[in-house]
């Protein structure tokens, strides 16, 4: 079982580790993790599902803070709610649709209803899509409402199956990461398959490293620009994220790309 990351190291709720601890991690912990990533290779989705829920269902099941799963949304992704919440404040065309494709525990998908889009997280393992409807319904009653502007659903459908919708803005935080390298070309036809004409992929990408194995596999500017530009996607914004605009041990792994198709 290969254990390269923060990721998949346990950690106290809500306090993500850095990615400098993980070296420090005795081999007879990672011994005890699932090994779900010699499970995963497609074309075997079933397998592929069974490895992940393992892993959510892990010890009682993964709780907030804990491998990849950082408590709340990027500072990022809530500066360009901010935008969003202006550019789509008239509703007169209907609801916007956003799409967080391997939501986990769905703070994203949280985020994205509140401002009024109709959220839709996936997740293919039913634990993280019960830990993202727990969640929500904790947010709402914190909120004291009983529903947000839009809505926000998730569902344990696969991506890379997902048919007949398509969405305004679609998110990817960890989760190109996450997948086999061999799926990233599918990945990328499949943003392209997804996204409505004027449409915009926010691909907040880490984790911005040369390491080998995964996952999360090592991820690049350049990498994710050689997925998405022949698919016709053009680069509107490509930038390291800050330091103080990343999670906890995240610093300087991160870069925030937006892309819109060709018209
Ligand atoms: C690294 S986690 C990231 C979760 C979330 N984005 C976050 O930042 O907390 C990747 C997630 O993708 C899910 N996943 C993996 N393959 C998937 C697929 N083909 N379709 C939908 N979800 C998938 C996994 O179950 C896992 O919860």
């Amino acid at each position: 079982m290969l254990l390269r990351s923060c990721f998949f190291i346990p950690s106290p709720p809500c306090r993500p580790l850095t990615l400098s601890s993980f070296s420090a991690l005795p081999s007879v912990l990672q011994r005890q993790f699932p090994s779900w990533r010699t499970l995963s290779t497609r074309p075997t989705p079933i397998v592929e599902m069974t490895g992940w829920d393992d892993m959510w269902k892990r010890d009682g099941g993964l709780k907030p803070g804990q491998y990849f799963d950082a408590c709340k949304s990027s500072p990022v992704l809530l500066e360009l709610i901010q935008e969003w919440k202006v550019k789509y404040a008239d509703y007169s065309n209907g609801k916007p649709d956003a799409l967080v494709p391997g939501c986990g525990r769905g703070y994203d998908v949280c985020e994205f209803a509140k401002i009024g889009f109709n959220g839709l997280g996936l997740d293919i393992s039913p634990t993280a899509v019960k830990a993202a409807e727990e969640f929500n319904e904790s947010e709402l009653k914190s909120a004291g409402v009983s529903a947000w502007k839009g809505d926000a659903k998730f569902s344990t459908d696969d991506f890379f199956t997902l048919e007949g919708r398509k969405f305004d803005v679609i998110y990817d935080y960890t989760f190109l990461c996450a997948i086999e390298p061999n799926m990233r070309k599918s990945w990328a036809e499949k943003m392209k398959q997804l996204l409505k004409p004027g449409g915009e992929l926010v691909t907040l990408i880490f984790p911005l490293e040369t390491r080998e194995g995964g996952p999360p596999y090592a991820m690049s500017i350049d990498l994710v620009t050689n997925l998405l530009e022949p698919e016709g996607f053009v680069c509107d914004y490509l930038e390291s994220v800050p330091e103080g605009k990343s999670h906890k041990g995240r610093g300087g792994k991160e870069a925030l790309g937006r892309w819109r198709l060709k018209k």
